[in-house]
């Protein structure tokens, strides 16, 4: 099995390759937390217009989250901003869906929307979505959200992690791959000290969320992917489990 990795999301979808999409800082560190809470659906859509229209058209069936950022900070009429520390750190979710609006994680999730399996990634899920990626068997290709279409030092750093877990278990890494796993290797004694050198990292300081850098470098907290499929004609992610496991 052949791992490769997409500095920004690609222009044509991958139908060949299972795509694991990634936006360490924040957008797919908050879909695990929300799936590792117990989430049943999240809904992404590109834009806080769409978020706002779909929210009102899913709540006729139920109550339903409006959860994203612009700019990092909550969009008027927002119930939750895209802080993966916040989501953590609730007593309980007021809400088993959710509608998520970002700016470049969401976008880069629907950009995989055709591929025959797409699984939201960060380290935080990481050893769940690359053992949900090798369960399919397919080659491997992690697609960072990368910061306005320009590739991004964090989500590098996160894709590296994500591709030295597929060289672990035996995945070839093909030359994107490979210099991601530099990257990373060269960073990993403290991914959160390379994740807040970035560009993105920065602005984040900036903004007050220093707290969320260190929550989504630490790998593996939670047990759990959001997979990509396409339910009465909208994109949603619902939680996969590796090894056939439930909550
Ligand atoms: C994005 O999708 O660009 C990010 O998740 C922004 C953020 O850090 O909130």
């Amino acid at each position: 099995m052949r791992v490769d990795v997409a500095p920004v999301p690609p222009a044509d979808t991958p139908r060949d390759r299972t795509c694991l999409v990634v936006d360490v800082l924040r957008a797919t560190s908050v879909l695990a937390v929300l799936f590792g809470r117990g989430v049943r659906a999240l809904y992404p859509v590109g834009s806080v217009e769409e978020a706002r229209a779909l929210r009102e058209e899913l709540a006729a069936e139920g109550a339903v989250l409006l959860c994203g950022e612009v700019g990092g900070l909550p969009p008027d009429g927002f119930d939750f901003g895209n802080s993966p520390g916040e989501f953590a750190s609730l007593a309980a979710l007021p809400a088993e869906r959710a509608v998520v609006a970002t700016s470049n994680g969401t976008p880069a999730l629907l950009a995989c929307a055709g591929a025959p399996l797409t699984l939201a990634a960060a380290p935080l899920n990481a050893s769940a979505a690359v053992a949900l990626a090798l369960e399919a068997g397919r080659d491997v290709l992690v697609v960072c959200s990368g910061l306005r279409r320009e590739p991004a030092e964090d989500d590098l750093l996160a894709a590296g992690l994500l591709v030295a877990r597929f060289v672990e278990l035996g995945a070839e890494p093909e030359a994107e791959a490979e210099q991601a796993l530099e990257r990373y290797r060269a960073a990993a004694d403290d991914l959160a000290a390379g994740l807040r050198a970035s560009e993105h990292g920065k602005s984040l300081v900036a903004l007050g969320f220093d707290h969320d850098i260190d929550f989504c470098a630490e790998p593996d907290r939670y047990d759990v992917a959001g997979a990509l499929g396409i339910e009465a004609g909208r994109p949603v992610l619902r939680p996969a489990y590796p090894r056939g496991g439930e909550r």
